[in-house]
């Protein structure tokens, strides 16, 4: 999938005469694991570190396990090791794709899950060993919000709202939170509050995280961008990629002050693996969310038109009902969608 992903950011380039990346590649994932013991080769942390970018590949299988039960997650410890605190997760309705609610205003869903990364509940997720195991009788996770993610965290989801705006969205932040019993959730709704007066331009609202869930069953089409806590994006994203189709079109870009990691939300689909049935949209989408980093990074328009380009093939591929992935009940695998995808990036 990852392949496909490449090929379209390739021809996406092409297309708008902008300069190729060029590509390092590192070996990492439950297949490396199970050869050499390692879930990432040696010095693929720093290698990673060196890039302007980095593109993930699906990484896990439920087969691989350390000894304690937990997988390999070699994902988590690159969002530790870059500060990658912004999890951005667009969840897009398309024209033709499923919609699993009935109201015909699910078409217009068009938001994003920030995901905050590094710290919330996953701060002592098994990979870090920051859990507090006692003996066989107890386990303690710790959820953590700090000033400094948090700061960062709500600038970023207020810049996110702006830039939406300006492309025609609401311009609204909701804080999704459980401030009402949690002292880390009213810290983390305490620096929202904060935060939201230097930018006047963007409503703001707050949800409980329960009733959130419940909300984006109800009227996700009320949303722009939501900002949460780790876990609580983790769960929600899940479901909000639900609304528009499936875990296949689940993109996701994780930002740091250094450097971004793009991958599709997904895992590696063990129960279908292999047979030419997965949907590559999500890691394809995911390379658009890279060109877009990286023409801000860089200050270079034409990343952006490659990025654009990408989203309008997909947008139009479904719009003619070109693009009809299995994972919808249509009749093309993982290279006939990215083929199709091809098609309209390089259509004039
Ligand atoms: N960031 C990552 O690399 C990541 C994320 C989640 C899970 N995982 C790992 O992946 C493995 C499988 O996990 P899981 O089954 O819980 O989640 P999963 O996302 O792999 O699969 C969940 C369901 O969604 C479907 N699905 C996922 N991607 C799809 C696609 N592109 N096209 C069509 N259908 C798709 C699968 O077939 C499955 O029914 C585990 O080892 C897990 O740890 C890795």
């Amino acid at each position: 999938m990852s392949e496909a992903a490449i090929e379209v950011v390739d021809a996406a380039l092409r297309r708008v005469g902008a300069p190729a990346l060029s590509y390092t590649e590192i070996a990492a994932g439950a297949a490396y694991f199970t050869k050499t013991g390692k879930d990432i080769e040696p010095g693929g942390e720093e290698r990673a570190g060196e890039a302007d970018a980095i593109f993930l590949g699906a990484i896990g299988l439920p087969s691989v396990r350390h000894a304690d039960g937990t997988e390999i997650s070699p994902h988590l410890r690159l969002r530790d090791r870059f500060g990658l605190y912004a999890g951005v997760r667009p969840v897009k309705a398309y024209p033709n794709a499923p919609q699993r609610l009935a109201d015909p205003r699910a078409a217009g869903i068009d938001m994003v899950i920030l995901r905050e990364s590094t710290e919330g509940l996953f701060y002592s997720a098994a990979v870090h060993g920051r859990a507090e195991i006692i003996g066989d009788s107890e386990v303690r996770d710790t959820l953590r919000i700090t000033r400094a993610t948090t700061e960062k965290l709500h600038r970023f989801g207020f810049r996110l709202a702006q830039k939406r705006k300006a492309r025609g969205h609401a311009g609204k932040l909701t804080c999704v939170d459980k401030a009402n019993v949690f002292a880390s959730m009213a810290f983390f709704r305490k620096i929202y509050d904060e935060i939201a007066p230097d930018y006047p331009d963007i409503a703001t609202e707050y949800a409980y995280v329960d009733a959130q869930a419940l909300n984006l069953i109800r009227q996700p089409w009320d949303y722009d961008v939501m900002v949460m806590e780790n876990m609580f994006g983790d769960i929600l994203s899940d479901l909000a990629g639900g609304l528009v189709g499936g875990m296949g079109m689940a993109a996701c870009a994780e930002i740091g002050d250094g450097i971004g990691l793009f991958q599709p939300a997904h895992g590696s689909a063990p129960d279908i693996m292999g047979q030419d049935r997965a949907n590559p949209l999500a890691a394809i989408l995911s390379g658009a969310l890279m060109l877009d980093y990286l023409a801000e990074k860089f200050g270079d328009d034409r990343l952006g038109d490659a990025a654009a380009r990408i989203e309008q093939a997909v947008e139009s591929g479904f719009a003619a009902n070109r693009i009809r992935p299995m994972e919808f009940g249509g009749d093309m695998g993982t290279r006939a969608v990215t083929a199709e995808v091809l098609a309209q990036v390089a259509a004039p």
